[in-house]
């Protein structure tokens, strides 16, 4: 299929890398996003995203990437990608507001041959019931003879510096036949490999079944840790030996809870699909439950260890290190290090943070005073909560200056001041 003009509807974390990827390999690539910021940024050569540095974004732009917000600027394109937000509403149901506007103009954009492709995360069967039907009446052609529609899940790993977009493999699940080879067509021009799903529910499911199981083996170390620690045992070191097995068993490890869209919001979708069956999906239920305790599990730790000392949370210099969802990334959606900064403060703690990602942060509307010096604030706290072990931290140097330390991600030894999760 000869593919020229891409249109990537929605310039996040998902949209911009593919956009950066398609240009480099040839694509004319335009880019539409509702925000004038994002837009307006890319134009000036700034990327908003991790995986993504300024100069490439500047070189696309150079090679006549065009980021617009004025949909009426938007002309025909070969490929519509839509990589809009999927979240969940208030009563924890699927938002797909932003799928359905980006359809709209998708829908308005289609000319014969347009494969459009759906990347956001989103539950089976939304690509052929709720995408299908709008592009179809906006066309006055049928999917698979006017125009071709496919699913295919992002994958990205933020931060991961040896899978990308290109060496991750790229699932593609197609309405019909045709849609998946028109999918497969394109993506195989932008990535090493494709793999070819039997329709876009599997596409869709596939997606959902790598979240759920990440949520869920992460949910069982973390109910592990909690017993561990009161039988005694020190389940870290259980890990590293269990991890040693060459088969059946992928080491995950306990933390301070989950963050991120992938995790704690996406297997939400799959839930609420099997609800509409009228049973629950007990598996995501009961993860859920167990990873959203977690940060209050981490705050009575830290009420503990001080108590140990002699000393109350109440009125406790407390310098949470680390607050983004995920080491060595600026982004903090969905990061526990929120609720866990709500519960100390709410608890009488003085709460400070130190991030070299983030310049500021907020929790509740309130500005949570930032740690410049590394070293003098961790001599200055009474208790140092490690929540994210960025690279450029050196965890067993902080653990010396420490006066206690409590240590969510299992790196530093114990020590009669520092306990591990
Ligand atoms: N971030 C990840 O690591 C990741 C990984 C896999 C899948 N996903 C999924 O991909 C989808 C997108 O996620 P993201 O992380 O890129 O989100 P994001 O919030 O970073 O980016 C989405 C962009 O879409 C724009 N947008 C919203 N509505 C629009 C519309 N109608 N038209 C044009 N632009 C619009 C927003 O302004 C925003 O810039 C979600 O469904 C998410 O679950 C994300």
């Amino acid at each position: 299929m000869p593919a020229e003009d891409v249109l990537v509807i929605g310039l996040g974390y998902v949209g911009l890398p593919l956009a950066v990827q398609a240009a480099r390999a040839g694509f004319r690539v335009t880019g539409y996003d509702t925000r004038a910021e994002i837009t307006a940024g890319l134009m000036a050569g700034r990327s908003h995203v991790d995986d993504v540095t300024d100069a490439e974004v500047a070189g696309m732009v150079a090679q006549g990437f065009r980021a617009v917000t004025d949909e009426t600027r938007l002309g025909g394109h070969d490929v519509i990608v839509i990589c809009v937000p999927t979240p969940l509403t208030v009563a924890d149901g699927p938002d797909l507001s932003a799928v359905r506007a980006a359809t709209d103009t998708a829908g308005r954009l289609l000319r014969p041959g347009t494969l459009v492709s759906l990347e956001s995360t989103t539950y089976p069967g939304t690509t052929e019931e709720v995408v299908r039907p709008l592009l179809e009446k906006a066309s006055g052609q049928s999917a698979g003879l006017g125009f071709s529609l496919a699913f295919s899940p992002e994958r990205i790993d933020p931060g991961n510096p040896e899978f990308g977009f290109a060496n991750t493999p790229k699932i593609v699940g197609g309405v019909t036949p045709a849609c998946t080879d028109a999918a497969a067509s394109f993506y195989g021009r932008i990535c090493d490999q494709v793999v070819r799903a039997k329709s876009a529910r599997e596409a869709e499911m596939a997606k959902l079944l790598e979240n759920t199981y990440r949520h869920v083996n992460i949910a069982l170390v973390n109910e592990m840790a909690i017993f561990c620690r009161e039988l005694d045992v020190d389940l870290w070191d259980a890990i590293r030996c269990a991890a040693t097995k060459p088969f059946g068993f992928q080491p995950f490890y306990p933390g301070p809870g989950v963050g991120g869209h992938c995790i704690p919001i996406d297997p939400n979708y799959l839930s609420y699909k099997v609800r509409t069956l009228g049973y629950p999906f007990r598996f995501v239920e009961l993860a859920q439950e167990i990873n959203g305790r977690m940060p209050r599990y981490v705050t009575e730790r830290a009420a503990e260890l001080l108590n140990r000392h002699a000393q109350p949370l109440n009125g406790a210099r407390v310098l949470l290190l680390g607050v983004t969802y995920k080491r060595d990334i600026a982004d903090q959606r969905e990061s526990p290090a929120r609720p866990i900064a709500r519960k100390l403060r709410g608890r009488g703690a003085a709460v400070a943070y130190h991030d070299p990602y983030v310049p500021d942060w907020q929790v509740d509307g309130q500005a949570v005073p930032r740690a410049e010096d590394l070293e003098a604030a961790v001599a200055a706290a009474d208790l140092v909560i490690l929540l994210q072990s960025h690279q450029g931290y050196d965890p067993a140097r902080i653990a010396r200056t420490a006066r206690l330390m409590l240590d969510t991600r299992g790196v530093v030894p114990a020590a009669p001041h520092v306990e591990t999760l």
